[in-house]
């Protein structure tokens, strides 16, 4: 049995792909040429399954997006364009995004860019791409050290979702998904934290019910504001300093996932919540816990608060030249468009540096 939850445009349906909808939504293109963008990895450990057991996809093109944040970029979306139309891929043929949030955020865009958008589906095989990228009808590529700064809102015709794909998955990137879930929770479900909390990452399998936890706390918020101009922006809690983290980071020996950035991010803004007095020094004190327990949070130098600051003034969410900011009211509330200044980043920048790791 599958679970089915809708989405803005298209239904998310979690459960194994051989008990999907997956072979009848496959036969609804019947006649269209079918493209799998993978990455390396998951052309080594998720193709295989998907060629062996849907025969519907014998015919199948696959086409290898180089994996890692540094590829996500126009220049290979350039060349994946000049393949398809040397391949003559048309407006009713099918694109398969097989693979993390990477290849989900970039597949998703390549195919809704191409001919002014062709279909595509999203299969996340990463836990951050099932709980977090491919919903929500995000894409896009980065610009430099700007994350996501290209890109469009365009909806998949389908997610699924099936927890196998996750048997592969390095451990590390199983925390980078599970970043994103303590934030769902902190942001709209305390007793989910609570259980989020206690979870032994490293000997236990992610249960299928906090997939669809994440997916249907990501997916409400999602569908009470598809575009971003409100409530959509909770979901950003942990972003503001999570991406400018992640940014700084990039290409340089200490970069780090997307989904680490954020768990400092968390640290980092429930820190400016505090502050604020929007929350009690003892839940602030719970939330830096498990994420210390979760995630190690290096120490900065302080003389990067400029620059952290200076990718924070660029980012999508700002309002009216301001540094906009999701932050905590409780554990489970969050409040948006919370203006920040240089000062604030400074002072997380300062305790980051004392504070015990
Ligand atoms: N669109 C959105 O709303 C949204 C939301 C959150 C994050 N994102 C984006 O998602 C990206 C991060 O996603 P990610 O963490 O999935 O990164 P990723 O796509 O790089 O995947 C992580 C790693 O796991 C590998 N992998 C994936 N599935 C595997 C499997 N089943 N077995 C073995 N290896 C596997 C990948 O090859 C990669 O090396 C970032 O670019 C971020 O900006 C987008």
């Amino acid at each position: 049995m599958t679970k089915i939850i809708q989405s803005v445009a298209c239904e998310i349906e979690i459960g194994s792909l051989s008990e999907s909808s997956f072979s009848k939504f496959l036969s609804s293109y019947s006649g269209a040429k079918k493209i799998i963008f993978v990455d390396e990895n998951t052309h080594d450990y998720c193709l295989e399954y998907l060629l062996t057991a849907f025969e519907e996809l014998n015919d199948a093109e696959v086409m290898l997006l180089p994996a890692g944040e540094e590829n996500k970029v126009m220049e290979v979306c350039f060349q994946v364009w000049e393949a398809m139309t040397e391949y003559q891929i048309g407006r009713s043929d099918l694109i398969l995004n097989l693979g993390g949030g990477i290849v989900t955020d970039m597949g998703g865009f390549i195919a809704s860019i191409y001919k002014r958008g062709i279909h595509f589906i999203h299969i996340p095989t990463s836990l951050l791409g099932m709980v977090d990228a491919s919903i929500g009808n995000k894409t896009g590529i980065d610009l430099g050290k700007f994350k996501n700064q290209l890109g469009v809102f365009a909806s998949p015709k389908h997610i699924f979702v099936d927890p196998g794909f996750l048997q592969t998955l390095p451990v590390e990137e199983i925390a980078n998904g599970f970043a994103e879930m303590l934030k769902h929770a902190l942001i709209a479900d305390k007793d989910y934290w609570a259980l989020l909390s206690n979870f032994d990452l490293q000997n236990e399998t992610i249960p299928t019910a906090y997939l669809e936890k994440s997916i249907e706390i990501k997916n409400t918020i999602v569908l009470s504001d598809p575009t971003e101009n409100g409530a959509r922006k909770k979901l950003n809690f942990g972003h503001t300093f999570g991406h400018a983290i992640e940014g700084i980071l990039l290409g340089t020996e200490d970069e780090i996932a997307h989904g680490h950035a954020v768990a400092i991010g968390i640290v980092a803004e429930a820190f400016i919540s505090f502050k604020r007095n929007l929350i009690e020094k003892n839940t602030f004190v719970e939330i830096e816990k498990t994420i210390r327990h979760y995630f190690h949070v290096p120490v900065f130098a302080l003389e990067i608060d400029h620059e952290l600051f200076n990718l924070m003034q660029n980012d999508k969410k700002n309002f009216e030249n301001q540094v906009q900011c999701t932050l905590l009211k409780g554990i489970g509330e969050s409040i948006v468009n919370q203006a920040i200044d240089k000062k604030e980043v400074t002072l997380v920048l300062e305790y980051l540096a004392h504070a015990q790791n």
